[in-house]
């Protein structure tokens, strides 16, 4: 029977899914990664970890499912967005991968956004230190050397397909990300590139996620008992990949995800810029559809932490703060460990815990983080509103979209139903497979892009919703009272 197989290179792990044909999940692996961050506002990571995990995952899955992985007829490739990673000549990574949660080019950006103010438009979003555009500038002026070494920029999932095809293409929805691609048109800017001293031979080819890119080399065939005709198709950038797997493809389809980082998305049928309000409209994996993003930093990632630095299980975290929980918690917690991206554009932003008090127990600190990250999604929900997209409803993906409670707590601060789905933590690697089975049969995304049975909507509740709405308030005013330390620290 055929199968296909799903990569995420996320930037936590490298998630690999296996996908029969009825779409079932018949094994997964996940191998975690770390994040270097060197300096303050840098995050990067070596591109070859990413290879040595996909290959450690592949390991994994033919323990696991030989049969099924030697059976797979496609490959496809979603994951972590907006990355820079700049091969010399021989296609070998100069630096470390500089990342989407990097905010080291801020002033690059502005100075992109001031200079070139009608470019944001095409580009379907301001620029912003994570995309790919303004590292370069930073690179040009901080790393000459390298920059002029630059051969090719790629993306994350992208120097895996070059692993394991040999070419060098990326797809629409993950170059939506670099802050180079015109959006509407669906190809290289050359007004953008040359906004950044670069241009078009420096760019892979651009495929349609659900397309093919290339076939799988044969020693890697070899090497895991594939068959000699695998095709890895273009894939998708980490949100579109989710949607994907969500069937978000049809207009309006609306979700939230919450993994390291956070994104509220809804699909739409044209390109709908609004780069005033910080949202970020790009292509989507399938052809002619696009869709508007609000873009966090920090989602689940804020709840990770909080049980790292308690040494506590998330789950029974979780457990505790939900048999306790009355009310909105007094305490507020900013989410911005990494800075933010929508609404503030502000890599200097950080976390913050306000209120604390002698009674403070470490059930309200997790309800405070639980609630501070859906606060951050009513200000996503507000730049959607300003863009002309206003949220009636939300599925949710991610591993955040585990946790009832939490799913609770957001449809009480968003004011709007929530829907969890069965499967739906199996995100944007099970998205990466559904493309692979496009690129490979030539179906329809319609036939194949359905969304997961519903396991539950889970209801605002009136009281609740009151409630919430000062606290959110208070949010925001924290942030701005907040907003000019932050630059100074
Ligand atoms: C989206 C974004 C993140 C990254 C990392 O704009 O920055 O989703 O793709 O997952």
């Amino acid at each position: 029977m055929p199968h296909y197989l799903g990569i995420d290179v996320g930037t936590s792990a490298v998630k690999a899914v296996l996908v029969d044909d009825a779409q079932t999940v018949v094994a997964e692996a996940d191998v975690p990664l770390q994040v270097s961050r060197p300096h303050d506002l840098w995050s990067e990571q070596d591109p070859d970890i990413w290879w040595e995990a996909v290959q450690t995952a592949l390991d994994r899955l033919r323990v696991r499912s030989a049969s099924a992985l030697a059976d797979i007829r496609g490959i496809g490739l979603s994951g972590q967005m907006h990355g820079a990673v700049l091969l010399d000549e021989s296609d070998r990574p100069l630096r470390p991968a500089i990342l989407w949660n990097d905010g080291r080019s801020f002033r690059e950006a502005q100075e992109l956004g001031d200079k070139y103010p009608e470019l944001s438009h095409a580009m379907g979003v301001i620029p912003m230190p994570g995309f790919t555009a303004p590292k370069l500038v930073w690179l040009a002026r901080h790393e000459p050397d390298i920059f002029r070494a630059v051969r090719k920029v790629m993306l994350p999932k992208d120097y895996i397909r070059l692993k394991l095809t040999g070419e060098i293409v990326t797809e629409m929805s993950d170059a939506a990300g670099t802050w180079w691609l015109d959006e509407a048109k669906r190809d290289w800017s050359d007004a953008a590139l040359a906004a950044t001293g670069l241009s078009r031979k420096q760019m892979p080819t651009l495929v349609e996620g659900s397309q093919a890119s290339g076939i799988l080399r044969a020693d890697i065939a070899g090497r895991w008992g594939l068959r000699s005709d695998v095709v890895v198709a273009g894939g998708a950038g980490d949100a579109a990949a989710g949607a994907v797997g969500l069937g978000a493809i049809e207009d309006g389809s609306a979700f939230i995800s919450l993994g390291t980082s956070g994104q509220l998305f809804v699909t739409t049928r044209d390109f709908s810029p609004a780069p005033e309000a910080v949202v970020h409209s790009f292509c989507h994996a399938v052809p002619d559809r696009w869709f508007q993003m609000a873009a966090m930093l920090n989602a689940a990632s804020c709840l990770a932490w909080g049980a790292q630095l308690l040494k506590r299980d998330i789950g029974e975290l979780l457990h505790e703060t939900e048999a306790a929980y009355r009310k909105p918690s007094p305490i507020l917690f900013l989410p911005y460990l990494a800075g933010e991206r929508t609404p503030h554009n502000d890599p200097y932003a950080r976390g913050v815990l306000f209120g604390l008090s002698p009674q403070t127990q470490q059930a309200d600190l997790v309800q405070a983080i639980l609630e501070g990250v859906a606060f951050s999604f009513a200000d996503a929900k507000e730049c959607l509103a300003q863009a002309g997209t206003p949220l009636t409803y939300a599925g949710m993906i991610g591993g955040g979209s585990r946790s009832v409670f939490w799913a609770s707590i957001f449809a009480n601060v968003l004011d709007v139903p929530m829907v969890r789905y069965h499967g739906s933590d199996k995100g944007p690697a099970f998205g990466a497979a559904r493309l692979a089975r496009l690129a490979t049969t030539g179906e329809m995304p319609e036939a194949v892009c359905m969304p997961p049975a519903v396991l539950e909507t889970i209801e605002p509740q009136a009281h609740l919703v009151d409630l919430y709405r000062p606290r959110i308030e208070a949010f925001r005013a924290l942030y701005r009272a907040l907003k000019p330390e932050f630059v100074r620290s």
